[in-house]
């Protein structure tokens, strides 16, 4: 399998859905300023009665401004201290966008487009040098002055509830990929060193102790990270503990004598790789690895929760996910069949089979059958938590479920993403279905129709031979 191109194209998918999300976002957030722009163009004229002669203001920046990285801090830093929750002076609160959006005792603080005529610019400019903010410390430098300005230029857009306005984050993880870690001429160089050790001859007649031969990129990356840390390979295994590893790891299960007795003895240059290809060619390696798949979906084989019913059809959705490993079936594909398989078109029994995933979570039956309608809601709250944590966790690496009742603390998830990506799935109702293909069910319904012919045509001439005797 190719992960990296495929759980590339993952997340071309996923962006492509975050760009739909974004469209709303966009319109929300110009519906948003244009109440707030009308609200305020009273307050600015009020505001502008008293400014006949105002000092120039700082010039705004021209960079793109970021709420999250250049506004938020500046705003809790020295604002929020009279500001915030503690006190709101002036009747105005910034921690929060509601409130910073809807201004104070004097009306909006700002007007998204006009800086120049922003109530909250000409404060932390002092254009009037009795009404100055900060009113105490250090006042705001000419430079942040103008990226406030040009925040407010561009539109003021405020892209959370305020409480964690992150947008993006600075984290390793959550960068992109980049192609090689280990540059293509370390690699190169790599080989080129052991080039003789390649040679079929030389490594036929190694015996299991010589040192590690660099045989592929993989080894070239991790011998040139050893080689800079001054360490080494180990040596080589001695074959029968290689098929023993070997096995383990690619079936779970040990190796036979006979299977040990022919590896050890085996002389091909290749005995190796044909052992590994034989392994991988097992149908126990797709019971092996498709374990660990299933621990991260959270298949079980009943409801779990408090009458933890048995599932009597869960296996076919086990059996699915071993045939998927057995077939060496891509990444991608895979994905696709686990969260919308049952409407890929063609449909296949595998797709139907597939989108499993989105219901092998815990079932509250008894939450699920509660006669008050509020306390279902929050049952099915709890169950679209656990459908998205579990997409999120197991295709993204991302705990997207914890933006449910917050923004997410440490990745630029917030809150109302969540329920973005909660809306694509809340079509999915836990239940039972057929699971043959519309070309399976169609050769079936045929096949039952010549039978029923053939049945009645039979009973037809029974009664004939019935009523002539
Ligand atoms: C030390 C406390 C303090 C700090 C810090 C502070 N302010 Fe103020 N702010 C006040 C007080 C007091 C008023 C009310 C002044 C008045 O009504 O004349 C006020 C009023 C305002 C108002 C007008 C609210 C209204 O509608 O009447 C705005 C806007 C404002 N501040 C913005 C800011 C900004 C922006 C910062 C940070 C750069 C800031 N303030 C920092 C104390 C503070
Ligand atoms: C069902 C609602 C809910 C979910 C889901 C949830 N949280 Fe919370 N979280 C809260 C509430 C409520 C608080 C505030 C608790 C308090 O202040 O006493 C909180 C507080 C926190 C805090 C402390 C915040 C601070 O500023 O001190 C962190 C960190 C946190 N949550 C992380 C997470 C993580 C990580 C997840 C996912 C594994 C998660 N939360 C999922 C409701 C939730």
């Amino acid at each position: 399998m190719d992960f990296y191109a495929n759980i590339g194209r993952a997340e071309a998918a996923f962006a492509a859905t975050r760009r739909r999300f974004l469209i709303s976002r966009n319109t929300l957030a110009v519906f948003v300023l244009s109440v707030v722009a009308t609200a305020s163009s009273v307050a600015a004229e009020k505001a502008s009665v008293g400014n006949s002669s105002p000092a120039p203001l700082p010039p705004a920046a021209v960079v793109p401004v970021d709420f999250a990285r250049d506004v938020q801090p500046m705003l809790s830093k020295h604002c929020a201290s009279c500001h915030g929750p503690e006190k709101q002076k002036g009747g105005w609160r910034v921690d929060i966008r509601a409130t910073a959006l809807k201004g104070g005792d004097s009306g909006p603080a700002f007007v998204a487009g006009k800086s120049a005529e922003s109530h909250l610019i000409q404060l932390v400019a002092g254009t009037d040098p009795d009404k100055v903010m900060p009113p105490k410390g250090d006042r705001l430098t000419p430079a942040q002055i103008g990226l406030l300005r040009a925040w407010i230029d561009q539109g003021a857009a405020w892209p959370d509830d305020g409480k964690s306005a992150r947008t993006r984050s600075e984290h390793w993880s959550l960068q992109p990929v980049p192609a090689s870690v280990v540059s293509e001429s370390v690699i190169n160089n790599q080989l080129a060193k052991h080039e003789s050790a390649l040679k079929p001859a030389k490594r036929a007649t190694g015996s299991p102790n010589t040192d590690p031969l660099v045989t592929s990129p993989i080894d070239a990356f991790i011998t040139a990270r050893l080689a800079t840390n001054g360490l080494a390979m180990s040596r080589a295994a001695n074959r029968v503990t290689l098929i023993r590893r070997l096995s383990f790891d690619l079936t779970g299960l040990p190796p036979s004598p006979d299977e040990i007795d022919a590896f050890v003895v085996n002389k091909s240059s290749r005995a190796y790789e044909e052992l590994v290809d034989r392994l991988l060619a097992s149908p126990h390696y797709g019971e092996r690895w498709a374990r660990h798949w299933l621990d991260t979906v959270r298949y079980t084989e009943s409801q779990g929760f408090e009458y933890d019913r048995l599932r009597d059809n869960a296996w076919h959705y086990r059996d699915y996910v071993v045939r998927s490993f057995n077939a060496d079936k891509p990444y991608d594909r895979f994905m696709k069949e686990q969260v919308a398989g049952d409407v890929l078109e063609p449909v296949t029994s595998d797709g139907m089979v597939g989108a499993s995933l989105l219901v092998c979570g815990p079932w509250d039956e008894a939450g699920n059958s509660q006669a008050n309608q509020t306390q279902r809601a929050i049952t099915r709250e709890e169950e679209m938590e656990d459908l998205v944590g579990t997409v999120g966790q197991t295709f993204l690496g991302l705990t997207v479920n914890c933006a449910r009742c917050h923004s997410h603390k440490f990745d630029p998830i917030p809150q109302e993403e969540y329920f973005r990506v909660k809306s694509v799935f809340d079509g999915v109702k836990h239940g039972e279905r057929g699971i043959a293909s519309p070309s399976e069910v169609k050769s079936r319904e045929e096949t039952i129709e010549r039978l029923k012919r053939e049945m009645a045509e039979a009973q037809d001439l029974v009664s004939r031979l019935e009523a002539d005797s």
